[in-house]
């Protein structure tokens, strides 16, 4: 631990004990080469207002991508640069505040903000090699005050930011709608409650001891996440983790649990973790697009019939959270929604 009063928790030249993770938890190949084989689907080709009676190529991608993968990036997405780069230099600025702030003798007494949990920085008491914050984010106008107001420009950076996203999450859940062949609009009553979090992945002096987050499913609908051009984040495909590519100025998207339970498991809510690294730092801006607590989350009835029997039982979506914080928030798993066999 460096002496001076600004050293920070992770400017260390060793790992800490309490960051130590098990063996079956640590990651293996952290250096094998970013794999592409996630699909990148330029959105600048949906030039036509969808629902127009012929799919478009970039609603056949999203939709093979989703059952293939669970996971694509966008690229072409429409939202502007200085949104995106406002938005990643203010949380800079937070964490680096907040860092500063924290730092004693190593461990950090207080990483987050509102709707953090232990869960989002431990498991089993070994900590994540990560900053987090969290924060409610609908409607925007009621929920801007609860955010932090330093840096001074947070609150509104972070707003405007929010406005975009929130515009192409809906974009991206027309699309899907149009390929699960369900009506225009079928999410606009449940995908209107968003929560962002952002996150700050330091240098890691050894990358095969820590991680940034354990393999988890996210409970949303969908997962837009902006990772600036970094590497980290892992998907899990036939058995093996996967490198998402690091694109610059593109958006990742994942289908989360509730849409798998919508879409009946036509489309998949996959495994994902964030691997450290050695040099390079890591940080991110996930926006949970997730279904208002009273909606009832159950197989779309256009979906279900003989042949595809519901998987998935009925269930409201406060339940299911409820349900799932036994497996804490970051291995929620979609296992408690199925039908049970009896
Ligand atoms: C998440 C997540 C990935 C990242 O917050 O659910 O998977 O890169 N984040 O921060
Ligand atoms: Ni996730």
């Amino acid at each position: 631990m460096k002496e001076d009063k600004d050293s920070r928790w992770f400017e260390l030249e060793r790992v800490p004990k309490d960051y130590i993770f098990s063996k079956e938890y640590r990651p293996q190949n952290v250096d094998s080469p970013a794999c592409n084989s996630i699909p990148v689907i330029d959105l600048a080709i949906t030039t036509k207002p969808v629902n127009i009676g012929h799919s478009q190529p970039a609603v056949e991608e999203i939709f093979k991508a989703s059952q293939d993968f669970g996971f694509f990036q966008v690229i072409n997405h429409g939202i502007p640069e200085k949104k995106v780069t406002d938005a990643m230099d203010v949380l800079k600025e937070f964490f680096d505040m907040q860092s500063k702030e924290t730092a004693t003798g190593g461990i950090p007494r207080k990483r987050g903000y509102i709707y953090t949990s232990s869960t989002d920085f431990m498991k089993d008491g070994v900590y994540l090699w990560r900053e987090n914050i969290k924060h409610p984010c609908h409607p925007l106008e009621e929920c801007v005050h609860l955010w932090p107001d330093q840096p001074t420009r947070y609150q509104e950076v972070i707003a405007a930011y929010l406005v975009e996203i929130q515009k192409l999450s809906s974009r991206i859940l027309d699309m899907i709608c149009e390929g699960l062949g369900l009506k225009q609009g079928y999410f606009k009553d449940t995908s209107e409650v968003q929560l962002l979090s952002s996150n700050f992945y330091p240098p890691c002096p050894d990358p095969t001891l820590t991680l940034g987050i354990l393999p988890h499913y996210d409970p949303s609908l969908i997962t837009l996440l902006y990772q600036g051009g970094s590497t980290g984040l892992q998907v899990m495909k036939d058995g093996q983790w996967v490198n998402v590519g690091a694109i610059p100025n593109a958006f990742v998207v994942n289908i989360g649990n509730q849409l798998e339970i919508i879409s009946n498991r036509k489309l998949k809510s996959v495994k994902h973790r964030v691997v450290t690294s050695a040099n390079e730092t890591r940080r991110s801006i996930a926006t949970f697009v997730n279904p208002s607590p009273d909606c009832i989350i159950e197989p779309a009835k256009i979906l279900v019939n003989e042949l595809e029997p519901s998987v998935y039982t009925a269930s409201q979506y406060k339940d299911y959270v409820q349900r799932n914080k036994a497996f804490g928030d970051y291995t929620t798993a979609i296992q408690s929604a199925l039908q049970s066999e009896s």
